[in-house]
């Protein structure tokens, strides 16, 4: 009996095994999601996206804290057309739908967007994240893509819609709508999304265009840590100035409803520096001292993110080795996060004696700006399908190590001493030091560019300089040699 039924069961699965055989774990829906690799939808209709500038006449506050944020910088930002251009001619344009979906949703769904570069294209396609991207997300359908979780654009477009008077626009954010919201440019209605993480979640998990492989997932890493739990969100440490920023993170309060703003302030202080450049350049000081100003806070937040303990270790004979915690205190997320493959976070460690002799240094620069090879280095490493090394989005389909600090937590690092006999005191000086991207990658990136984006018209640039670092924390210890 029992045999029969197992014969029964093996004979069902085998004729089922053909369709199972088809089955992938990563599904695609390209009629739902007909921009694929993007999984934007737009609701098409008579009402158009609007360009930044003219909500900026009615929404003068919200318009001067955007402009010059990493989110209106996304799509003329030169590191990423230097990608996208390399992007394009490895794998197409169509695929590199991804990349504008989330850089320039506008610009990607209208399909003005044709290839690299800013030319001729339209204020809405060149201010990439901008108001009526946000403010025109109707929905999310991040349980329903491929890897049934948010990744690459998966947000709805709804900047308005068919009335039998003409098209209305529609714009959605946190107000309960009153009488004379929008005046007569458009309606508004109070949208609980906006109000939460998985609004920005859409463009902070960007996946592999074919694998569904999490390059980035800021957003996830966020969702399983502590700052969810207490329902302190993106936005609760990212539309606030420096000093709510802080309070935010040290109480786990949320700030007040007047204390947000549009900065969209994160890490990337080459990227408001490379704009303050380019203002100055083109001559507009207001303009210089807006990024100026988005600069400093990137630089606070990245020197507020970690901290750093030293303490002794000692054997029988004595001190053996300096332990160095590093401390993610303030990130919502791990540290570093989203572009982990290729921002580098590293240790700098110098032990001397009282005359100031080396005794031990570990993660100095060499001269051409390269980490040398054995140093502390918290971030991640790519592989293609073939399992070697490889840094590009569209090759990378794994991490061969990931080594990123989760929120509140820390990760220790151990450096021997060997003290000289005659030395009872030694001094250790540890530096957390951040940069965007390793020179050469930088240096790569940077001569992409496409032909229309001439570096030295726009920013003044004729060489790559040595990339900026910011030290996020330095500390010393004088430590005993005997226990
Ligand atoms: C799901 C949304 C999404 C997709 C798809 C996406 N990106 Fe991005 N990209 C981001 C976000 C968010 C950041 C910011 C990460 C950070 O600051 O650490 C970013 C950062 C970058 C940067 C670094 C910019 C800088 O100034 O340091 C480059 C380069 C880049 N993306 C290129 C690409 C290319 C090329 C593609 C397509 C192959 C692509 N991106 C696809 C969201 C996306
Ligand atoms: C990356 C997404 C994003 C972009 C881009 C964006 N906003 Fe917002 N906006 C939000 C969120 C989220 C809120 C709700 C913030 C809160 O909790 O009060 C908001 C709130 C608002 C409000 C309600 C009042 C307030 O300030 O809280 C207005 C008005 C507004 N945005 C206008 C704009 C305009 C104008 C622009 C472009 C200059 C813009 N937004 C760009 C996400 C965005
Ligand atoms: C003609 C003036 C005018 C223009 C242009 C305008 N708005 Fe508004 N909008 C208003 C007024 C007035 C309110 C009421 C609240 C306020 O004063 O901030 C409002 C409210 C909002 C809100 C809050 C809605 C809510 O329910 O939370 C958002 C979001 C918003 N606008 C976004 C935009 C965006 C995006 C654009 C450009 C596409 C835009 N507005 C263009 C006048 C305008
Ligand atoms: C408790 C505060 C806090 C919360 C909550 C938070 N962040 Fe951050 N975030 C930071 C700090 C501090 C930094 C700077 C240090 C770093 O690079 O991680 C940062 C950096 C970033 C960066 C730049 C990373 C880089 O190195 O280029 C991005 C992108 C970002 N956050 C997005 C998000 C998103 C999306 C969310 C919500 C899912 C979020 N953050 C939630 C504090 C926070
Ligand atoms: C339509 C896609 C999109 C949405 C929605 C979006 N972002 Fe972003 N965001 C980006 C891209 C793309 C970049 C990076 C641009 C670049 O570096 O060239 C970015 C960059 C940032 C940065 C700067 C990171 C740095 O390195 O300094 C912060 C902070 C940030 N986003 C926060 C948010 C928050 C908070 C929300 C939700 C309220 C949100 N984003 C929603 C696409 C998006």
């Amino acid at each position: 009996m029992i045999r029969t039924i197992a014969l029964l069961a093996v004979l069902a699965l085998g004729g089922a095994g053909t369709v199972w055989a088809e089955e992938k774990v990563f599904q695609i829906d390209r009629e739902k999601y007909p921009y694929y690799p993007s999984l934007i939808q737009w609701n098409k209709s008579g009402a158009e996206f609007t360009p930044p500038e003219v909500c900026g006449e009615c929404h003068e506050k919200q318009y001067e804290e955007w402009t010059g944020s990493v989110h209106a910088l996304a799509f003329k930002d030169p590191i990423y057309q230097g990608e996208l251009n390399k992007a394009v001619k490895a794998v197409g344009h169509e695929i590199s739908r991804q990349c504008e979906g989330c850089h320039s949703p506008a610009g990607m769904v209208t399909g003005e967007i044709k290839k690299p570069g800013l030319a001729g294209l339209s204020s809405m396609a060149i201010n990439g994240v901008s108001c009526d991207i946000c403010h025109s997300v109707s929905g999310t359908t991040h349980c329903e893509t491929p890897s049934r979780e948010p990744e690459n654009g998966s947000f709805i477009l709804t900047p308005g819609m068919d009335t039998e008077a003409g098209p209305v626009l529609v714009k959605r954010g946190p107000l309960e709508p009153f009488e004379g919201c929008g005046e007569d440019f458009h309606q508004c209605e109070r949208s609980p999304l906006h109000l939460r993480a998985d609004l920005c979640a859409s463009c902070h998990q960007v996946y592999h265009y074919e694998a569904h492989f999490p390059l980035e997932a800021t957003y996830l890493e966020w969702k399983h840590g502590p700052y969810a739990q207490r329902n302190i969100l993106c936005q609760d440490c990212h539309m606030v100035d420096s000093e709510t920023f802080l309070r935010t993170a040290d109480t786990l309060e949320k700030p007040g409803r007047e204390e947000y703003h549009h900065y969209f302030n994160g890490a990337n202080f080459l990227l408001y520096f490379l704009a303050e450049q380019a203002a100055k350049k083109a001559g507009d000081e207001a303009l210089a001292a807006n990024v100026r100003h988005k600069y400093e806070m990137a630089i606070q937040r990245l020197q507020s993110a970690a901290d750093l303990e030293i303490e002794p270790v000692y054997g029988n004979n004595g001190l053996v080795e300096a332990k160095v915690r590093v401390k993610n205190i303030r990130a919502g997320h791990n540290l570093p996060t989203s572009l982990t493959n290729v921002r580098e976070m590293w240790l700098e460690v110098t032990i001397r004696d009282k005359g100031g002799n080396v005794l031990y240094s570990s993660g100095i620069l060499d001269d051409q700006g390269h980490l040398p090879p054995a140093v502390r280095v918290f971030n991640s490493e790519g592989m293609g399908d073939d399992f070697h090394f490889a840094i590009d989005p569209w090759i990378v389909t794994a991490f061969s190590r990931h080594d990123t600090i989760p929120p509140k937590g820390f990760r220790d690092v151990y450096y021997p001493v060997n003290a000289p006999p005659g030395v009872d005191v030694v001094t250790i000086e540890a530096r957390l030091r951040y940069r965007q991207a390793d020179q050469g990658v930088a240096e790569l990136l940077l001569a992409a560019v496409p032909e229309d984006m001439d570096l030295e018209a726009i920013y003044g640039i004729k060489q790559i300089p040595l990339l900026p670092i910011v030290d996020m924390v330095v500390r010393t210890a004088d430590l005993k040699t005997a226990r």
